[in-house]
């Protein structure tokens, strides 16, 4: 199956690309580098498409020399302090560079699926597991501009009747971090050799799903027959909050670490729940996660030496 993968330069890329190689899927990337990497994918270079998806012309050239059976549409700015600092260029990229992916999608006789990463960051505050009926309230401008992408999907559905997927992904966690959220903070300073760290929130759960799980479950949906239009949680369906994640790092480390709050990190406004009820991906597509937070984070100290 010929597979594109936008932003599959970027840290969930990295591992949804070699998941699909590793499966035979014939993979092609578009991807600007703006925040990810070459080095994190193995793609021919005439298989990689440094293009940005903001350029109407470009991406439409790209998806139709690739002709892809499959488009996964990962290609976002998404780390959600920079978005807020940064709202047009954020809503411009996820927005109307999602219209340009469509757009030339819409052009291809070769095409059968659709899969689009969206974000927990579309559901209001709530204090218990959200499953997809719940409310969407998006808090900020990267879940408005992922939400406005979700309805670009579900139009683009009733227009082309190819199948479409909206996996709204929760906190991943894995090698290959491309944004400053909290795992890859308290690595580097942990990997600095600090064991007295700064953090700001501790109370804050998160659900964290790592990187593998999430390749998995998308290449899961990718197998679902007929799914026509369809919105799953992508999440491990348990939450930590910071501390636990902390103590998770001390117990690889077999080391105390210290937290200090760092006024400076705290945010004013905060979630303190985030958790994915996943029981409609398990049902629907047969997937179950494997790496829990313990194997996750051995996984991340071990590569400190490599
Ligand atoms: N990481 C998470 O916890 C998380 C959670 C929810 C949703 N998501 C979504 O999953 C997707 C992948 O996220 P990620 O964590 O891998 O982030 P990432 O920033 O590592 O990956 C995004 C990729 O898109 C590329 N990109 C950005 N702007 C582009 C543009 N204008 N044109 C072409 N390429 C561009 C970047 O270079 C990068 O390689 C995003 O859509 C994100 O919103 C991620």
């Amino acid at each position: 199956m010929k597979t594109l993968v936008t932003g599959g330069a970027g840290f969930i890329g990295s591992a949804v690309v070699p998941a699909l190689q590793a499966d035979g899927y014939d993979v092609s990337v578009l991807d600007n580098l703006s925040f990810g990497s070459r080095n994190f994918i193995d793609v021919d270079d005439n298989q990689f498409y440094f293009a940005d998806i903001r350029d109407k012309k470009g991406v439409e050239r790209a998806i139709l020399a690739i002709q892809p059976e499959i488009v996964i549409h990962l290609a976002a700015i998404h780390f959600i302090p920079y978005c807020n600092q940064h709202p047009y260029e954020a809503a411009d990229t996820n927005i109307r560079g999602t219209m340009n992916v469509l757009n030339a999608c819409k052009k291809l006789s070769s095409l059968k699926k659709v899969l689009f990463a969206s974000t927990a960051a579309v559901y209001p505050i709530y204090d218990e597991a959200v499953n997809e009926n719940h409310e969407l309230l998006p808090l900020d401008i990267y879940g408005l501009s992922k939400l406005t992408g979700e309805s670009l999907l579900k139009e683009f559905y009733h227009e082309t009747k190819v199948d479409t997927i909206v996996c709204r992904f929760f906190n991943a966690f894995g090698p290959n971090e491309t944004n400053p959220h909290l795992i890859p903070e308290i690595e580097k300073q942990l990997h600095d050799g600090l064991r007295i760290i700064k953090l700001g929130n501790l109370t804050p759960k998160r659900d964290f799903i790592h990187t593998y799980d999430m390749a998995n479950a998308v290449k899961k949906l990718l197998a679902v027959k007929n799914i026509g239009y369809d919105t799953f949680n992508l999440g491990r369906g348990i939450e930590y909050s910071v501390v636990e994640i902390v103590e998770a790092f001390e117990r690889q480390l077999g080391e105390k670490v210290i937290i200090e709050v760092d006024q400076s990190r705290v945010r004013k406004v905060e979630r303190e729940h985030l958790l994915a009820d996943v029981s409609k991906l398990k049902k629907v597509a047969g997937w179950e996660p494997v790496w829990g937070i313990d194997e996750g984070i051995k996984n991340l100290v071990e590569n400190w030496s490599k």
